[in-house]
């Protein structure tokens, strides 16, 4: 695990958006893992504003978000399909027919994530899967005591989560129960995976993630195990590592 640190959140998400862009640049018809939420908001204006100075092309690529709500519609402004068009794509020149997301609306969860990761696979598998984490040490909708070998599955979300979530929904009564996330499973299978991580808060899931036992209380812990993973972190997500830990940017 290599773990980069940054000063802050705009530096962070730069090196961020500069890892994407390298993978692009390489191999342009690559296939992205997407994440939501507020830590990657700042890598995809950077990435935005890439394309806008023409450094940038994404016709070639294709993406799959980690996760989605259940039961929200796509044009729900709480929906993650709603996210990714106001942050990224509606912004972009991706193909709106290679863009993936799971389908919170679906009538038939079981097909749909079956479906899901048949077409990851299909793709010939993510190049580079972008990660957030929750302060419990989640991946994707990944709680505490998942099973690490899952692929995409429906999760309940933890009462943690939900109040984490709350900030971008009227009430916490509003915040959907469960949610269709990629797994563990389909997660490792990423050939390169970018974990991002900023803020206080997110320290401790942190130092659990590098020092902590691989378990599944602590589901970003089997990073561990992965051959390519980077953890791109500001100073104060790295403030419980040691510098010996870490190189500094
Ligand atoms: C989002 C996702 C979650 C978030 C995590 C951190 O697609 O899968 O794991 O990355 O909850 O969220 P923020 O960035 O809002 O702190």
């Amino acid at each position: 695990m290599r773990i980069l640190v940054c000063k802050d959140y705009d530096e962070m998400s730069q090196k961020a958006a500069q890892m994407i862009s390298s993978q692009v640049m390489l191999k342009p018809d690559c296939v992205l893992g997407l994440a939501t939420g507020s830590t990657p908001i700042g890598m995809y204006k950077k990435l935005v504003q890439m394309y806008q100075e023409k450094m940038i092309d994404l016709s070639e690529v294709t993406t799959f978000n980690l996760d989605e709500y259940l039961g929200l519609s796509k044009d729900n402004e709480q929906s993650y399909h709603y996210f990714m068009q106001n942050h990224l794509f509606d912004h972009v020149n991706v193909k709106p027919r290679r863009i993936h997301i799971p389908n919170g609306n679906t009538e038939n969860v079981d097909d749909e994530c079956n479906f899901y990761d048949q077409l990851i696979a299909k793709s010939n598998g993510i190049d580079i899967q972008v990660l957030g984490i929750g302060n419990n040490a989640h991946i994707g909708f990944n709680e505490p005591q998942i099973s690490f070998e899952k692929g995409t599955h429906v999760v309940e979300l933890d009462d943690s989560t939900r109040e984490a979530n709350a900030r971008f929904f009227e009430t916490l009564d509003e915040v959907p129960k469960q949610a269709i996330t990629m797994g563990t499973g389909t997660i490792l299978k990423s050939r390169k995976i970018m974990l991002l991580a900023s803020g206080r808060a997110k320290a401790k899931a942190i130092y659990d993630t590098v020092h902590g036992h691989v378990s599944p209380e602590v589901p970003s812990s089997i990073l561990q195990f992965h051959p390519d993973t980077v953890l791109i972190l500001d100073e104060e997500a790295a403030s419980l590592l040691s510098e010996k830990d870490y190189k500094r940017l």
